[in-house]
């Protein structure tokens, strides 16, 4: 079976609205005719109504926010919620990603209900996994990322998994410019579409799009994305080059 495959960007805190713009603009209209290829863009929530304008029209081209409220709406003074982000225009969120993991404190119970409040506002999700450093080092890498796809999964059916990406991203690849090696990662992608697989089903652990993320740059994104689980890529700081990432996405 050929999955889909994803290049997702994620800005974090950087841009200002000109800047933000002018990158949308440019990796939009660079894109354009690369229909085969899903792109994700989770700009900053200022910019998210001015990035869904702009590309609006795209069947291949989306929008998402970095995060949602785990509360449905009233006085959480702050907070953005999931019917705010659907309501502009936006069709993904991006939940549980390792920086709102560790320096937000995010627990397990938090992120099931905002991927349940993004769910039932039609957003659909990109739902982060990844070990921190000293659990690669002392070998419980494998656990971590099982405990934190089946405490946050399980709660869901076949169904909802189908608006569900994965995306894999070791802690210590992020921002470190230290990638995981393709044979890393490849092992990883296939232990989680097994854990998928003893889950849910072996139909549904085909289907899922897992992606990688953890200093992917236009260097060392063909060889990733060649491997067999490997089905596109979540770029932090190369997403804030549109040169960069275009050739990210031509890296299939
Ligand atoms: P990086 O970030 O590409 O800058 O390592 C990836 C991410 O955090 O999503």
């Amino acid at each position: 079976m050929s999955r889909k495959k994803i290049v997702a960007g994620n800005w974090k805190m950087n841009t200002d609205y000109n800047e933000a713009m002018a990158l949308i603009t440019n990796v939009f209209n660079a894109s354009k005719t690369l229909i085969n290829v899903e792109k994700i863009i989770f700009p900053p929530f200022p910019f998210l109504q001015s990035a869904c304008e702009i590309t609006k029209n795209e069947t291949s081209f989306f929008i998402g926010a970095q995060n949602c409220s785990e509360h449905l709406s009233g006085a959480y003074t702050g907070e953005v919620s999931a019917n705010m982000i659907n309501s502009i225009g936006c069709s993904y969120v991006l939940i549980g990603h390792s920086e709102r993991r560790l320096f937000f404190k995010e627990t397990d119970d938090q992120l099931i209900l905002k991927i349940k409040h993004a769910l039932n506002h039609n957003l659909r999700i990109v739902y982060c996994v990844g070990e921190q450093l000293d659990e690669r080092k002392n070998a419980s890498h494998f656990d971590v990322v099982r405990a934190q796809l089946e405490n946050v999964l399980n709660n869901f059916n076949e169904l909802d998994l189908e608006k569900i990406h994965i995306a894999y991203e070791p802690v210590w690849a992020i921002g470190t410019g230290e990638t995981a090696t393709p044979d890393q990662a490849q092992e990883m992608h296939a232990y989680i579409r097994g854990v998928i697989n003893k889950n849910f089903s072996a139909e549904a652990a085909e289907k899922i799009n897992i992606l990688y993320g953890g200093s992917c740059n236009s260097k060392n994104a063909k060889e990733l994305f060649s491997c067999n689980d490997i089905d596109g890529g979540l770029i932090g700081g190369a997403s804030l080059k549109a040169d960069e990432f275009c050739k990210i996405m031509l890296s299939f």
